[in-house]
């Protein structure tokens, strides 16, 4: 038995930064918060380099195609939920590397034999109101016609009329050819009063959508994370189960990084998994490992190939491993242990392998602590459940809305391939919760807000660059009392009168 007993699990909430020379080249708009993804020589660039420190987490109610296409043009990475049939994740991944400023992938359509009930179940699940209506009902078969709120009436209608008695027909219709560029399409809807362009290859396939609403919302993106090609990178969540099958299928569709999902990560199972990854694809197959707490799990992870180690067990929001199973170290501190792993690691090889700092981030201050105690990037579940973009519902209760946010390890979530050992089907009881978080809108207004704080921080910190940051950051531990002091306190609040 090994007993830490100098060893106390902290948290970010322990901690504060304490300020260091701010220069006058230390101002927000000089801060770069570029970083490493991938494991890479000391001296070299990272294959993949993030714009902003962020990832999103690899969770059903988190990481879907919308989410990860608008954190790629904000300048961070999803990692689309592997807890789904494997042909279904690599189709949210195509889904992603096919995004066209402007062009809409349509997730759902219909045919000209579904009824007017089809059309508003539809309308009521997707919330969009222009559907095209293709000759096997996929979102690419053959373009027939299009269906839009103007074409029925839902009091008067007959709910089983066909749709092909009130689409307009495909002759009726003016459409875009694929090569199209924005602008001429923009053009065309313009020219026409249209409010829906389809665009159509050679053979009438449908292949996007033009809105006339996104003509004034097309906005630049000076973050955005694309390769060679321009297409923005995406990310794919991966198990220890069926990698030999999901793997090869992910890399068809284009994915750019994998990263196997498990609570508990220090284990043969992912060793091997690794190993088979890197004996099949080499190095032109990035892959993450974990999650770990200390530098045994670390150092094992990379023994087996891992390029990039994420931390953190039972810290998440929607988390209850530590109360079930009675695993897990404070977030802090597990962080600073793998941070030091790293540094000796990258002494002794010349190999730097970047760090994820994932889950139980709740304050934007600490993802600034989390970078200053060592993390390269930052793993976010709840951050990113309250957006717009995460591909739940957003609902009102009482005065409020939320959306809802759900554990992996839930019974809603039935991801039991990222907990069991090996396949132990006794193992399947519950780690984490079903929940609601609070609606907060775009993601782009929270980045905007969350990374502004960030620059700030790390001006007052003297450090214009997360590596900086990470060298030269003071910490020091808070007491209980000088918490309270350091909220508002001893004054009559007026919000609150
Ligand atoms: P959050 O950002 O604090 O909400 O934490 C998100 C992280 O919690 C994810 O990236 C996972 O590592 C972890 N997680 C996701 N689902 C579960 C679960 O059901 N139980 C325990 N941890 C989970």
């Amino acid at each position: 038995m090994a007993v830490y007993l100098n060893d106390v699990s902290r948290t970010f909430g322990e901690y504060l930064l304490i300020p260091g020379l701010t220069t006058k080249q230390c101002v927000p708009t000089n801060v770069s918060l570029k970083t490493s993804l991938v494991k890479h020589n000391v001296g070299d660039k990272s294959s993949i380099e993030l714009n902003i420190p962020f990832v999103s987490a690899i969770m059903q109610s988190v990481s879907g195609p919308e989410l990860a296409i608008e954190l790629a043009r904000n300048g961070g990475l999803s990692f689309i939920f592997g807890s789904q049939p494997i042909e279904s994740q690599a189709e949210m991944v195509r889904r992603v590397k096919k995004f066209k400023a402007g062009f809409v992938t349509s997730d759902s359509n219909l045919t000209p034999e579904n009824t007017l009930a089809d059309v508003i179940d539809l309308v009521n699940k997707t919330e969009h109101s222009t559907i095209g209506i293709t000759d096997d009902g996929t979102p690419n078969g053959k373009l027939l016609g299009l269906v839009t709120s103007r074409d029925y009436r839902i009091e008067k209608d007959d709910p089983s009329t066909k749709v092909k008695e009130f689409m307009t027909p495909f002759a009726k219709l003016i459409v875009g050819e694929v090569g199209i560029t924005l602008k001429e399409a923009n053009q065309i809807i313009w020219d026409h009063k249209l409010n829906t362009l389809p665009i159509i290859d050679k053979d009438q396939n449908l292949a996007y959508f033009v809105f006339r609403k996104d003509y004034d919302s097309h906005r630049e993106n000076p973050n955005e994370i694309s390769g060679a090609d321009k297409k923005l990178l995406v990310g794919a969540g991966i198990n220890t189960r069926d990698y030999t099958e999901r793997v090869p299928a992910l890399v068809e569709a284009g994915v750019d990084v994998l990263c196997i999902d498990s609570s508990d990560g220090y284990s043969e199972w992912q060793y091997e998994t690794l190993q088979w990854i890197k004996k099949e694809y080499g190095d032109k197959v990035k892959v993450g490992a974990g999650n770990v707490v200390d530098r045994d799990g670390f150092l094992y992870l990379v023994k087996a190939g891992a390029d990039f180690i994420k931390v953190g067990i039972g810290g998440g929001s929607i988390c209850i491993t530590r109360e079930q199973k009675g695993i897990g170290r404070g977030q802090a501190t597990a962080l600073i242990d793998v941070a030091q792993a790293r540094d000796e690691y990258k002494e002794q090889t010349g190999i730097y392998v970047p760090i994820c700092s994932d889950g139980g981030l709740v304050h934007d201050y600490h993802m600034v602590l989390a970078l200053a105690m060592g993390a390269d990037f930052l793993m976010m579940g709840r951050y990113f459940a309250r957006f717009d973009e995460s591909p739940t519902k957003k609902l009102r209760i009482g005065n409020n809305f939320v959306k809802e946010y759900w554990g992996e390890g839930s019974n809603r979530a039935q991801n039991w391939q990222r907990y069991d050992m090996g396949g132990s089907a006794s193992l399947k009881f519950e780690e984490g919760v079903d929940s609601y978080v609070p609606y907060a809108g775009k993601m782009k207004d929270n980045l905007n807000l969350t990374l502004g704080k960030i620059k700030a921080t790390m001006c007052s910190c003297g450090a214009i660059a997360i590596p900086a940051l990470q060298k030269n950051a003071k910490i020091t531990l808070v007491s209980s009392t000088s918490i309270v002091e350091g909220g508002a306190h001893d004054v009559i609040l007026k919000e609150q009168n």
